[in-house]
């Protein structure tokens, strides 16, 4: 397919989608961060990870296909729009590093040359965050803020929800099947789900080699609490900490409520959920081979429990990946209903990563994976919208008890309510960033915003004003809408936008 190029600077997106299945939406996330390639290598993995489809930090739904050279969200473009779907992969290009994922991506500022990185670095100076009407506390659970702090309240929210904590939510009992297959393996793993989202950039980006300058960290991806910590954007942030307690602790599992900021559509949330694991090993007791055999065993088996297939030729295959803290990496994915789909990142524990953590990788060596949950739930047991995970509504809470898993339940739907649409189009300024833009509707309007549209994109050229015109999807997923709710909502997004994003509407 004729995908549009990405942006020198980026090794890959977050969630491209395939354009031969357009509608299978893929949540993008990690941020890859391609280190210590050279350019030309950098390149092919830039274009094949661009063609990717699975964000292994997102819900989204990932599937693969032949083709995947266009982003995730070519499906929400009207066909043959392919503005629309550069700006997409290019934003999620650009994110897909960090652990996030799935999110994955990877920007390589350093190896490819000058060039990308003043390219990179260009594009961060640009990304300057709305948060003008943003009411700052002072601190937040103990950590003071400052000027870099872009937490809206409703994600602030999001914070001690403990979905995981909950026996019969769909996310809860996801990771209890997790780690009863982990329990069998190995008795002496350590399972962790109370650690807070809140981290330091240390642990979260520069502990597992995500370059200084890389724009995952860019405030306009990432929410920040003050200019040394973050909302984690992957559970890889608690890597070095648990690792660095070997060898009481030499393997672990770490679950928990990850943040990025995004776009709006049904498999993206700014909050969503990641499981990572890892197991470390004395050098003098494996080989790198048995390593990563081991990993891979491991690996199959816990696709196999989650998926109840059988590991094997024709149901799951591995493909070469790249994340800044293994080396090397992999994808797993499995065929499922059809389709080849994502289920994992995972890799031997780069070097450096030991070292950040105290161990010497002369001695000690291991593996690491990255699970997104809501994606895997969204497919296991059926369910269309990632909003429905937070959702109250006793029609979706009471479909699920603990044992939903094992009796293969799956969500029968409810009646969706109507929607209501209203477009958004505008004179942007140099500075505009669609995630600011999604963050203020999200702000406004919760969870009654169903899905943020790019419908046309256009570059006068004469006066060289680009516009932009978002068609936003409204609707609740528990009652009827009025027009006139809507309508109030509406003018606060268009004032704010105005006022935040500098934007002149059309
Ligand atoms: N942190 C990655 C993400 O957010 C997922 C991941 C990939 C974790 C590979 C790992 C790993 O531990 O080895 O997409």
């Amino acid at each position: 397919m004729g995908g549009p190029a990405l942006p020198a600077f980026t090794l890959g997106a977050q969630a491209p989608m395939a354009a031969v299945v357009p509608c299978r939406a893929a949540r993008a996330g990690a941020v890859r961060v391609v280190g210590a390639r050279s350019g030309a290598t950098a390149a092919a993995a830039s274009s094949a990870s661009a063609a990717r489809l699975g964000d292994l930090g997102g819900p989204g739904v990932a599937a693969s296909g032949r083709d995947r050279s266009l982003p995730s969200t070519a499906c929400q473009v009207a066909a043959g729009a392919a503005f629309a779907a550069a700006a997409s992969a290019s934003r999620r290009a650009s994110r897909r590093a960090v652990g996030r994922v799935q999110p994955l991506g990877l920007t390589p500022p350093s190896s490819a040359g000058g060039a990308v990185a003043a390219s990179a670095a260009a594009s961060l100076a640009r990304r300057a965050v709305a948060t003008a009407t943003l009411e700052k506390p002072d601190e937040m659970y103990g950590t003071a803020t400052d000027s870099k702090f872009n937490i809206p309240q409703g994600v602030r929210d999001k914070l001690g929800r403990d979905l995981l904590l909950k026996s019969a939510h769909p996310l809860g009992i996801l990771w209890a099947s997790v780690q009863e297959y982990f329990k069998e393996q190995d008795p002496d793993c350590k399972f962790i789900d109370t650690e807070m989202p809140i981290v330091g950039t240390k642990e979260c980006f520069d502990d597992l080699r995500v370059e200084p300058d890389h724009p995952s960290r860019s405030p306009s991806d990432t929410y920040y609490v003050n200019e040394g910590t973050v909302l984690r954007t992957h559970t890889s942030a608690h890597q070095t900490k648990y690792m660095r307690q070997y060898p009481e602790i030499k393997s672990f599992l770490c679950a928990g409520d990850v943040y990025r900021r995004d776009e709006i559509d049904a498999s993206h949330y700014p909050c969503f959920h990641q499981c990572e694991g890892v197991r470390l090993v004395e050098r003098s007791k494996m080989t790198p081979e048995e390593v990563m055999e081991d990993l891979k065993r491991t690996l199959e088996g816990l696709a196999a429990h989650l998926f109840n297939a059988s590991p094997g030729e024709g149901t799951m295959r591995w493909n070469d990946d790249y994340f800044p803290f293994t080396e090397p990496s992999l994808e797993l994915e499995i065929f499922y209903n059809g389709d080849w789909m994502e289920v994992l990142g995972c890799g031997v524990i780069h070097h450096d990563v030991l070292r950040n953590a105290g161990l010497d990788p002369e001695k000690v060596h291991g593996w690491a994976f990255g699970l997104g949950l809501e994606r895997l739930a969204m497919v296991l047991f059926g369910i269309p919208d990632i909003r429905l995970f937070w959702s109250d509504d006793p029609r979706f809470s009471e479909q699920f008890d603990k044992d939903a898993f094992k009796n293969k339940i799956r969500f029968k739907p409810f009646s969706k309510y109507p929607p209501v649409m209203k477009d958004v189009s505008m004179w942007i300024p140099e500075s505009f960033n669609d995630n600011d833009f999604c963050e203020i509707i999200r702000d406004e309007g919760g969870d009654q915003v169903e899905k943020v549209e790019l419908q046309d994109s256009f570059t006068h050229p004469k006066t060289g004003k680009t516009s932009k015109m978002f068609r936003v999807v409204w609707r609740d997923m528990s009652r009827t809408l009025t027009n006139d709710e809507v309508n109030t909502k509406h003018e606060q997004v268009l004032s704010r936008v105005v006022a935040e994003l500098k934007v002149e509407l059309r």
